[in-house]
């Protein structure tokens, strides 16, 4: 029988997930199947019925059902429960479950391109504070960040984000974030500026000190304005798309029960993709 699963969103015909799934269910010779489907927020309740009826094995949630789909499942995981949001979800024993995976592909592809990355560290910046800024900030806590301070341009957004996940979380004003770069061993770009289409990010790094590492989660350009201006100050840049590949790890990984890895082969083929976009 084959293992049906899904990425559902709206829009969702941008979606890269389905090259990722696609490229790994090849790989491994597995008769499954991951689709896009469009999902209108109305429809979400409709849709989670055919999951529960057995139409589906299980799935990703993208923009913008991730923290609607919450309480619509049986049991979630203490990741999603913290970051408000599931992006995985599946179905056992006639009851649906749901992870965030957001945190763990972002310290996956940290771990594997930037071993020792947490050696002497101490302070993160993180620039932004809505939903991928919260899945950060939860991941970087999760391993004992001695600070975390967000710098969001709205300045309640960031306030609320702080005091949700508490210390050593901290709220700072936008004005303040060229000055932080400084304090910084880690910046992280967790908004969408800088992508192809979007304003850029107005981060200046005049004060980044050498060997301080700059994650973008942008991918679209592979490498942005903020990376390139990163590595010409000597800072260790990290981008966003080894952040896309391996939140996908664990969902494959619980529908078609096999760990699949992010090669070098499969980064190739998104970059592929990227550049023909
Ligand atoms: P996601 O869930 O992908 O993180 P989001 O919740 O819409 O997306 O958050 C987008 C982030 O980008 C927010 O931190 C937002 O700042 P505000 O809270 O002030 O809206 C930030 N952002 C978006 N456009 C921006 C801009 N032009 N300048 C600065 N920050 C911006």
């Amino acid at each position: 029988m084959t293992l049906r699963c899904f990425v559902i969103g709206h829009p969702i015909a941008h979606s890269r997930s389905p090259l990722i799934h696609g490229t790994w269910l090849e790989q491994h010779g597995l008769d499954g199947s991951y689709e896009r489907i469009d999902v209108a927020p109305s429809d979400l309740p409709g849709f989670v019925a055919r999951i529960r009826a057995g139409e589906f094995t299980g799935g990703n949630v993208t923009v913008p059902h991730k923290e609607a789909m919450l309480p619509l499942l049986d049991e979630v995981s203490e990741a999603a429960r913290a970051i408000g949001a599931v992006n995985t979800i599946w179905r056992e024993n006639g009851r649906l479950y749901g992870d965030n995976t957001d945190a763990a592909g972002f310290l996956g592809h940290l771990d594997a391109t930037t071993p020792g990355w947490q050696d002497g560290i101490r302070t993160a910046l993180l620039i932004g504070a809505g939903g991928a800024a919260r899945a950060i900030a939860y991941a970087l806590k999760s391993r004992g960040m001695a600070r975390i301070i967000l710098a969001n341009r709205g300045r309640e957004r960031a306030h609320e984000l702080a005091r949700v996940l508490g210390a050593p979380l901290q709220a700072r004003d936008w004005d303040e974030r060229d000055a932080l770069v400084g304090e910084a061993d880690l910046i992280v770009n967790t908004t969408s500026l800088g992508m192809k289409g979007q304003p850029p990010l107005a981060l200046d790094l005049a004060h980044l000190r050498s060997g301080t590492i700059v994650d973008d989660i942008v991918y679209v350009p592979l490498k942005t304005a903020l990376l390139t201006q990163a590595e010409a100050r000597g800072g260790v840049i990290v981008d966003g798309l080894g952040m896309l590949l391996h939140q996908a790890v664990p969902g494959f990984a619980r529908w078609f029960g096999v760990v699949p890895s992010v090669t070098p082969a499969l980064r190739a083929r998104l970059e592929r993709d990227i550049l023909g976009a």
